[in-house]
């Protein structure tokens, strides 16, 4: 019979085998963004809508189609975040953060939703990690942002990904910007899909921003924007933003950061200024980013705070999860390091035995009082290293049997040296056993 639910279209669930390789990625990003010496917090899940819709743009993607926006029985109206950096400056300008310190950097982990259509790598629910250095506009904070990117990445195991960069100035050279654009765009609009000849109109950046492919072509590789032929951004840059942006480049080359200049990178968040860059894995076609962020020295005091500069990163950990996982690089399936067996004059013994072993290592045993050799034929599917057998005739005598499931080679052991026996036999192959 056909269950009658099944998860909502573009979430899943993360089942006992694929979420050890969730874990193992999580266990490895806290330890970079801990050693980098960023804190994290938690802001709740969903936030007034018009969080979002003031600082991701009314006119980007994320808020005209992609908002998971509902009322609440009080009749507020909520959004599911569709990203972090909006609620973590909200959270700091709330509780005053900017009198504890003057530079904070934060860190962050849990899902996002955005009702986008799914395809591979892409759901409705998804996971991000990101950072975000909140209170200066240091170049050195861009580097330093981009340089924990690309570690997280390389303590995932994916030291060779390229990383885009460009500037997007101010609002004011945007708006330079965008005239230019339509000027150049518009005597040849009907080579555009129909959704970028609308956004000409609205927000003519974001033509550049693109998910259709051929157009994609169109503007990078064949070339407009790599011609030199359409107008660049970089060329309209103020004095600022260019110093800044050329000190963000010095850094990169002396950090020995492989980065190129995308000058079509433009973002899908309205918040950006100066700073934009992405991670790709080109390898993953159109969906190639991995991970993007920017600088957003406007989005506080849009919030109504006092003007504070911002940059930070994230990453969304479903399609890391799933690179890692087809280039077989992730942790598998954590396995007991040690069955416990037992016979009916044991039983409750080898009940106390485990608790107390569990203290310390990963220990799996029968729950349904079954015979012995149930038992056996569970310890060989369990993929426990090793059997430990509390036969009734032993126990009696002071001893248990310790069997290596993998060679079959078993003695027999006092006691009560069972810990320090399991604990030198186990000291390499982990208390996970997947070591
Ligand atoms: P974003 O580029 O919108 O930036 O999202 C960052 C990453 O989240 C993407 O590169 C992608 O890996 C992942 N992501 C986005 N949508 C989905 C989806 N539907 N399914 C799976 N993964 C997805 C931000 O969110 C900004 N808050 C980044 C930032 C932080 N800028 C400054 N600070």
């Amino acid at each position: 019979m056909a269950p009658r639910h099944q998860a909502p279209r573009g979430t899943r669930d993360l089942l006992p085998g694929e979420i050890e390789r969730w874990q193992r990625v999580e266990e490895l990003a806290r330890g970079v963004v801990e050693r980098y010496g960023y804190r994290e917090i938690r802001t709740p899940i969903f936030e007034d809508y018009e969080l979002f819709a003031r600082t991701s743009g009314e006119s980007s993607d994320v808020v005209q189609k992609e908002m998971y926006r509902f009322q609440d029985l009080g009749e507020r109206d909520l959004a599911l975040r569709p990203e972090g950096t909006a609620g973590v400056c909200r959270a700091y300008l709330e509780h005053g953060m900017a009198g504890h310190g003057r530079i904070h950097r934060l860190w962050y982990m849990g899902p996002m939703f955005r009702y986008g259509r799914p395809q591979k790598g892409r759901f409705r629910q998804f996971w991000q990690i990101g950072a975000e250095v909140i209170g200066t506009e240091a170049p050195g904070a861009d580097v330093e942002i981009i340089a924990l990117f690309v570690d997280l990445f390389a303590t995932w195991g994916m030291p060779d990904l390229t990383v885009a960069v460009n500037s997007v100035g101010t609002p004011e050279s945007r708006r330079t910007y965008g005239r230019l654009l339509v000027d150049w765009l518009g005597p040849v609009r009907d080579k555009l899909s129909p959704d970028s000849q609308r956004r000409l109109e609205t927000n003519p950046l974001r033509v550049l921003d693109t998910k259709d492919p051929d157009e994609q072509a169109l503007l990078q590789s064949e070339g407009w924007l790599a011609s030199g032929a359409m107008p660049r951004m970089i060329d309209v840059l103020d004095d600022d933003s260019r110093k800044h942006f050329d000190a963000v480049l010095a850094g990169l080359t002396q950090l020995g950061i492989p980065h190129e200049i995308d000058h079509g990178l433009v973002r899908g968040l309205d918040y950006y200024t100066r700073t934009a860059f992405e991670v790709h894995d080109r390898s993953l076609g159109a969906q190639s980013a991995l991970g993007g962020g920017g600088r957003y020295d406007g989005l506080i005091e849009a919030l109504g705070g006092p003007s504070t500069p911002g940059v930070g990163f994230s990453t969304g950990l479903d399609r890391t999860v799933m690179v890692l996982e087809e280039r077989k690089l992730a942790a598998g399936a954590s396995k007991p390091a040690i069955y416990v067996a037992a016979m009916d004059g044991t039983r409750n013994e080898a009940l106390m035995l485990v608790r107390q072993l569990r203290r310390r290592f990963t220990i799996d045993v029968d729950l349904e009082v079954r015979g012995l050799s149930a038992q056996m034929k569970a310890a060989g599917k369990s993929g426990a290293a090793w059997l430990l057998l509390l036969g009734e005739e032993e126990w009696k005598k002071g001893e248990a049997v310790l069997r290596d499931l993998g060679s079959g080679e078993q003695r027999t052991i006092a006691r009560d040296r069972i810990e320090d026996e399991l604990g030198t036999r186990t000291e390499f192959t982990a208390t996970r056993g997947n070591a």
